[in-house]
């Protein structure tokens, strides 16, 4: 396994990511962990990832020389080589501007870090400071024509530096570099597959959990299935999966869950909790978003510790926390507002009492969807777009009432329909349908209608951070529109939202 030392660069997790690509395992460490920490993770090799910082200036992020000693192979990405060229007393120097973009390396020796590559290729450069003098026992590997110290190596040492940013999809080559650093230089095995870790982690869990109860909050989402899935496969009917329906839910959706989880995995401890009612009355005449989410948040809490309790010998509480909730950042947060306050099912309150268990707290997003399609989970929960904590209640503007959930639930549900026929689902990040309760004028037939608006979003993402709305095709467009008005009663205006965030957000409250 390979150690990962973060420095603070907005890349340090793809470097983890290429490396489990090629089945190899890693973690990511902040670099001041101690010395007795990493001999105590004993890794085959380590990288020292990029980061925003001057090894020149004073207080910058820096690591005991005597990782160097500790006889594993080392490679330093960026500020990674800077490092190692700055602690072994060679020069790194402010360079005159930024070097961004796209450059083409020279490869000087093909033996090791760049074995079985070709002579040139496109690598990804994005530096301020830049490597002017190389220490002793040195040597360059390979250049460019701004950098003729692209990428070093000290052959006896077994210390390698590489300027530019492998880990990036923009360097060709750039996942065969960091594999041959793993499995070539570092002698790792590439033995890190989902089926490995599903018979590792059932042993474990059955390990922990012995003749006790398990119980989770299961929503239908890909995380909380995931979990339910793999606990189940572990400990059978032990587990007891608690699904609440918030009255939030859309079309369809308590049945698709209790159809997957009761009928198809045969949970016999399933348990459906109905407490829509509790919701929408709780909710009633409130219109503040904030005040919506903190409701929502605090009665599902109170729903799921009731249902809880009445589960006998029940000592777990299974969760899905995935790996990227679990690294400790480095990276020197501004002092960002808290813009949304999220609630979400998967972090209920530790005053629960139960033991933890979050099987998936080593995965990435896209290790989950392949674990879940390992498990046997259909691609209708696997392959999900992220549905949000409070349901639908944030997708109706102003107060929550059963009368806009009907009409929200059927358009969203055209919506969705339409997206899947057109191929489209996989594609985009979220695309649903908003309700806005002001009434406009139209005509229908010979007469004068006077109903509600429906928003359309549609936007594309990789982690929900900022979206571009989607120019989904006119023909579709007009399709949904057109089955929205005549399908949904209430609504007589169809509107489509092309603001990417920012400067709006995905959901509208
Ligand atoms: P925004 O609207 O902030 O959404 O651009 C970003 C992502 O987060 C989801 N979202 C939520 N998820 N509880 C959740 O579990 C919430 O309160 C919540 N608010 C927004 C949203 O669907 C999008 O994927």
């Amino acid at each position: 396994k390979i150690l990962i030392l973060d420095f603070g660069s907005q890349y340090t997790q793809l470097i983890a990511r290429r490396l489990r690509e090629k089945h190899i395992y890693c973690e990511i460490h902040p670099f001041n962990i101690s010395l007795e920490k990493i001999k105590e993770f004993a890794p085959k090799g380590i990288i020292l990832s990029g980061g925003p910082a001057s090894v020149y200036t004073e207080g910058s992020p820096k690591i005991s020389k005597e990782i160097f000693e500790l006889g594993v192979p080392v490679l330093g990405i960026c500020y990674g080589m800077q490092l190692i060229t700055y602690l072994f007393g060679g020069k790194v120097i402010k360079a005159e501007k930024h070097e961004y973009g796209k450059a083409t390396l020279e490869v000087l020796d093909r033996n090791d870090l760049f074995q079985n590559l070709p002579e040139t290729f496109n690598v990804w450069m994005s530096h301020g400071d830049r490597v002017l003098e190389i220490p002793e026992g040195f040597e360059p590997i390979a250049r460019t024509d701004n950098a003729p110290f692209a990428s070093i190596r000290n052959k006896e040492k077994k210390i390698f530096g590489v300027q530019f940013h492998p880990e990036v999809k923009h360097t060709e080559y750039g996942s065969e570099i960091l594999e041959n650093f793993a499995l070539k230089i570092c002698g790792c095995e590439p033995s890190w597959t989902m089926k490995n870790f599903i018979e590792y982690e059932i042993e474990k869990i059955r390990e922990t959990v012995k003749d006790k109860n398990v119980i989770c909050a299961l929503s239908g989402g890909v995380d909380s299935s995931v979990v339910a899935a793999l606990l189940h496969k572990a400990i059978g009917d032990q587990l007891y999966p608690i699904f609440v329906d918030t009255g939030l839910l859309r079309k369809g959706e308590r049945e698709s869950v209790e159809r997957t989880f009761k009928e198809k995995f045969h949970m016999k401890n399933f348990k459906t909790v109905d407490a829509s009612d509790l919701f929408l009355e709780r909710l009633k005449g409130v219109t503040d978003p904030e005040k919506k989410r903190k409701i929502i948040g605090h009665t599902f809490i109170e729903v799921f510790e009731k249902a809880a309790k009445e589960i006998p010998d029940a000592e777990f509480l299974a969760q899905g926390t995935l790996y990227p909730d679990v690294i400790e950042s480095v990276s020197v947060k501004g002092p960002s507002a808290t813009i949304k306050s999220h609630h979400n099912v998967g972090g209920l309150p530790e005053r629960l009492n139960f033991k933890l268990i979050e099987p998936l707290r080593e995965l990435f997003k896209d290790e989950v969807r392949e674990l879940g399609k390992e498990l046997g989970l259909p691609d209708e929960i696997i392959k999900r777009q992220p549905f949000p904590g409070p349901g639908l209640a944030i997708r109706i503007i102003d107060e929550v009432k059963p009368e806009y959930l009907e009409i929200l639930r059927e358009a969203d549900a055209i919506v969705l329909e339409e997206i899947k026929k057109a191929g489209l689902y996989d594609k985009i990040w979220q695309s649903f349908a908003v309700f806005l309760p002001l009434k406009t004028v139209g005509v229908m037939g010979d007469e004068r209608t006077y109903d509600y608006v429906i928003a359309i979003r549609a936007v594309e993402s990789t982690d929900g951070m900022t979206a571009d709305w989607v120019k989904l095709p006119f023909k579709l467009l007009e399709r949904i529109s057109n089955r929205i008005i005549n399908e949904v009663k209430g609504v007589n205006r169809v509107v489509y939202d092309i603001t990417s965030k920012p400067p709006g957000t995905i959901e509208w409250e």
